[in-house]
């Protein structure tokens, strides 16, 4: 892709990644972007740089602007190496004269083995360096969402650029928010919430309390990943208090998995009951659907309900991945339930109850196990629990 200019004199020049499908579990299933911005001033400066893989793409777009040789400053705002993994060719390339970083952001990159003889400048929140017209604050975002992160504010182009933080796994050759339909844009935005900041949702309030109390004139915000929101950079700044309050709706979602569809049966069961409350309910069966889809479901979602046969004693692993990554996420004030079939043992219910407990989720009922196959007084018991829920959320949710 060919650099764009977002503002006066500050241009994307980052690569576009069309193939990756997975991001260390994340489902990127319409690939990414690692965003660069290259800001021309007396003192020309580059902010981040992109994963190891794509460092031809972005020397190439720099090329196209400027001898990257003339670089003087490269600013870090983050150090995972989606964004750092060509850092070690840049900087042998531009031989910046300071490389500014939060203190996290130098002790991490020394963690990741970047040399001690680079010119570190750590930064604070607060601070500010002039490239000669324009200014650079910086604010540190500290666990939004690593230690190290940190945005980039040139307030004389009310820009914010922001890391990770309002961003989108979506490879496209637009690079603004005007140009792609708004609400695909919006359900790649809750998913990159749903799955990578989530758990932050406290440091999120926090951090949009701050900036407004910083009185931040922003009119852009540049994320690190998919599209640019020139137009509407609030809809997004809303979007973000709603999720991070985990504002939910009347709506359920229903996950599991299956031996022999006993469990299924179950499933099926449970949404009618649901969705004879008016409930808007989503089954997923984990053999056709991914982690990440079920948690960016599960976003605004009141109640979860998870089933699964008993196997060896256990869940069902694709449960047991599915409880595993949504409790390290945090979703918060759920209404929760179990179901599963089992043939002698039936461990899973109880399995479940203590993932759900541990969430301190509500649990609206001990839950339903089935010996072998449900018949017509469980399928009857089955959507009994989903009306039962379904009262539960409307209660809740009004
Ligand atoms: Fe896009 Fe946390 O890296």
């Amino acid at each position: 892709m060919i650099p764009v200019e977002i503002k006066p004199d500050v241009y994307w020049v980052g690569a576009v990644d069309w193939d990756i499908r997975d991001f260390h579990g994340y489902s990127t299933y319409k690939g990414t972007t690692y965003n660069t911005y290259l800001i021309l001033d007396d003192k020309i400066t580059l902010v981040d740089t992109v994963k190891k893989e794509h460092k031809d793409q972005l020397v190439k777009n720099i090329s196209l602007i400027i001898d990257p040789a003339k670089i003087d400053y490269l600013i870090v705002n983050h150090v995972e190496l989606d964004h750092s993994g060509a850092m070690m060719q840049v900087v042998d390339l531009i031989r910046p004269e300071k490389i500014f970083c939060s203190p996290m952001g130098q002790k991490n990159m020394l963690a990741y083995n970047f040399p001690a003889g680079y010119p570190y400048a750590t930064v604070k929140t607060g601070q500010s360096v002039s490239l000669g017209k324009k200014t650079v604050q910086f604010i540190e975002t500290r666990m939004l969402h690593w230690p190290d992160s940190m945005f980039s504010y040139l307030p004389d182009d009310r820009l914010l650029i922001s890391s990770d933080a309002f961003g989108q796994h979506w490879a496209t050759s637009e690079r603004f928010d005007d140009q792609v339909d708004a609400a695909e844009l919006m359900a790649h935005a809750a998913k990159y919430y749903a799955n990578i900041l989530l758990l932050y949702s406290p440091l999120v309030q926090k951090l949009l309390g701050d900036v407004q109390k910083m009185g931040l004139q922003i009119d852009m915000i540049a994320p690190d990943h998919g599209l640019i929101w020139r137009t509407r950079p609030q809809a997004i700044l809303e979007a973000y208090d709603r999720w991070s309050r985990q504002v939910t709706a009347q709506k359920a979602i229903i996950v599991y998995d299956t031996m022999w569809h006993s469990t299924e049966k179950m499933a099926v069961a449970i949404a009618e009951g649901l969705v004879q409350e008016n409930i808007s309910t989503k089954i997923f069966n984990l053999h056709h659907n991914h982690r990440s889809e079920v948690m960016t479901e599960l976003l605004d979602a009141k109640a979860v309900i998870c089933g699964s046969s008993t196997l060896n004693n256990n869940l069902l692993p694709r449960m047991a991945d599915i409880l595993t990554y949504m409790k390290g996420l945090k979703p918060l004030n759920r209404i929760g339930a179990a179901f599963g079939s089992y043939g002698w043992s039936g461990e899973a219910v109880g399995q479940i109850n203590h993932y759900l407990e541990e969430m301190k989720f509500t649990i609206a009922d001990p839950g339903i196990k089935v010996n072998y196959g449900p018949n017509a007084d469980d399928l009857q018991a089955c959507q009994a629990l989903g009306q039962k829920i379904g009262r539960m959320i409307q209660e809740q949710v009004k």
